[in-house]
């Protein structure tokens, strides 16, 4: 059975976020995500941040977190990672951007942002509650052919 690795982080944004910057965060990240094995997608709102990422290859999941916190463009306030068997959520999206337009009927993304802001300000340990996280993770690939990859 394969294994890999995800994370899942919710950010504050420390400058005023255009769509060019969000179209040019994703052009690199598409562009070494590819090289490196690394699928996800990227929601902004709001002034945050939220971003899934997966791979199997060892190791790539922290040290793309090492280089997303030195990234002066936002802070990360709350990041879960584990690992999982079985095939990765969204194997064939180097970085997806997820648009709000599409969570209309889906609303989740804003579901699991709400839940890491309400923990974290519960100053709740990392890992606890985190398999809810999880599931809202899940549930949100099973929607993947709706939201489609732009
Ligand atoms: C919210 C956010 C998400 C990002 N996601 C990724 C990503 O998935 N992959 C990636 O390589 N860089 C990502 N970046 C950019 C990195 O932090 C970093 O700027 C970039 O990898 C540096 O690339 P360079 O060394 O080629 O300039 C993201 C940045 C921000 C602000």
């Amino acid at each position: 059975m394969s294994k890999f690795d995800c994370a899942i982080y919710i950010s504050k944004a420390t400058m005023p976020i255009t769509d060019i910057l969000i179209k040019n965060i994703l052009k690199k990240s598409r562009m070494h995500n590819l090289k490196r094995g690394i699928s996800g997608y990227l929601y902004y709102e709001d002034g945050y941040f939220l971003q899934y990422i997966e791979s199997d290859k060892p190791h790539t999941i922290n040290e793309l977190i090492s280089v997303l916190e030195k990234d002066q463009r936002h802070q990360i306030i709350n990041c879960f990672k584990t690992s999982k068997t079985g095939n990765k959520l969204f194997l064939d999206w180097s970085m997806g951007e997820i648009d709000k337009n599409q969570l209309i009927n889906l609303n989740l993304e804003q579901q699991i942002m709400n839940y890491m802001k309400w923990l974290k300000s519960l100053d709740q340990s990392i890992d606890v509650n985190s398999s809810k996280i999880w599931s809202m993770v899940d549930l949100l690939s099973s929607h993947k052919e709706i939201l489609q990859f732009i």
